[in-house]
């Protein structure tokens, strides 16, 4: 009898190792997912999310779906929500991608972002060519209007207004300002306010921890308080590199802002581990850098990236999550900008055609060092 025990037992241990090597087969990268959870780490401090494609909302590319469903407590569309989308010729709305991206965060009880009404880039080609204060006025008000009723107590935060600043901490001359004054941006808050009274409200921006920017994003934000016109958030864009902004100048800014009665969310973090051309040749921000596709000094790991950037992107990774531990009472959210490696823009930009590595999943949807480095900060 105890032989046939045995036997058994044998034979089912052979059974369940040949079902995991079938599955690990069948795995193309030979690997597993994580089990634990970065959200889950850290539910106690702030929400930490992904932005998701166009792909992930169709359901397309499910590998990087479920890291988001095992990983992530709240989404940013990456696209599916700009204005060139929802709204690209007057008064014709097209919400099914956007519809459809709104349903997967309620079905997975994620924290839903909504990104982004007023914003001078990626917006309908009719827009830029308003020149009427009244016609623009009223395209601005029904686009918010239309969009924050359709999502009311859905969507739960709204960068309402992105990049209206120059990096000197002025207006930027953008369509917006140049039809409507600088009042517009007063506009936008007092109507998302009125569409969805229970939003929050954020302004979003990037370089906010540069000295210059940072001023004129407080005054912004005064600016709005002043005029009662709700604002709960700023929106630190944050696609940085691995030596800036600095530890003490991001630090800086999290005390300015939050100094404002603001809270901080960290809305597109990526770091970038590869050359930057402005430091290259001291260019302006708008230079075209065509010139330098394909040049192996700017591109200079197209196969893999060696085990000493790893390490030092995981530090930078560490460092940052420690200060957002160390004022996790004025932040909300840490959003990263992409799930993978693979399909992350700094692939593109600002140099076409290059391979970058700034996310915490490899292009085999495995997590980096990066990943273990934030956890590890839990344990
Ligand atoms: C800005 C925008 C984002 C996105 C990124 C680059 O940061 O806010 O929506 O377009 O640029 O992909």
């Amino acid at each position: 009898m105890m032989k046939i025990i045995k036997t058994s037992l044998f034979i089912f241990a052979l059974l369940m190792v040949s079902a995991s090597c079938s599955r690990k087969l069948n795995d193309n990268s030979n690997q597993q997912e994580p089990q634990i959870s970065l959200s889950d780490s850290y539910k106690n401090h702030f929400f930490i999310g992904a932005a998701i494609s166009e792909d992930q909302i169709l359901e397309k590319d499910n590998r990087s779906l479920s890291i988001v469903r095992n990983q992530y407590n709240t989404i940013t569309p990456e696209n599916a929500l700009k204005w060139m989308f929802l709204q690209p010729s007057p008064n014709k709305f097209e919400f099914d991608l956007a519809d459809k991206y709104v349903e997967f965060g309620l079905n997975n009880d994620m924290h839903i972002v909504g990104h982004t009404l007023v914003w001078h880039s990626q917006l309908a080609d009719f827009m830029n060519e308003v020149t009427d204060k009244t016609i623009m006025s009223n395209y601005v008000s029904n686009h918010i209007n239309t969009i924050v009723k359709r999502y009311k107590g859905k969507i739960d935060t709204w960068d309402v207004v992105n990049e209206a600043l120059n990096e000197d901490g002025t207006l930027r001359e953008s369509i917006f300002l140049k039809t409507l004054g600088e009042n517009y941006i007063i506009d936008a808050f007092k109507l998302a306010e009125k569409g969805d009274p229970n939003a929050e409200l954020a302004y979003n921006d990037y370089n906010l921890c540069n000295p210059k920017k940072r001023e004129g994003a407080l005054r912004l934000i005064e600016n709005l308080q002043k005029e009662n016109a709700k604002i709960n958030a700023v929106g630190i864009q944050a696609h940085w590199k691995l030596n800036t902004p600095s530890i003490n100048e991001i630090e800086k800014s999290i005390i300015a802002y939050a100094g404002l009665g603001v809270k901080l969310m960290f809305t597109e973090l990526d770091i970038s581990v590869l050359p930057n051309p402005w430091e290259v040749v001291g260019a302006a921000v708008e230079q075209n850098f065509d010139k330098f596709i394909g040049d192996p000094k700017m591109n200079p790991y197209p196969e893999r990236l060696p085990d000493s950037m790893l390490q030092k992107q995981a530090k930078r990774y560490e460092d940052i999550f420690e200060l957002f531990l160390k004022h996790e009472d004025k932040i909300s959210r840490i959003t990263f900008w992409g799930v993978t490696d693979k399909t992350s823009w700094l692939n593109d930009w600002p140099i076409k055609e290059r391979t970058n590595y700034p996310l915490l999943f490899d292009r085999n949807y495995q997590p980096k060092q990066a990943y273990q480095s934030i956890l590890d900060l839990k344990k």
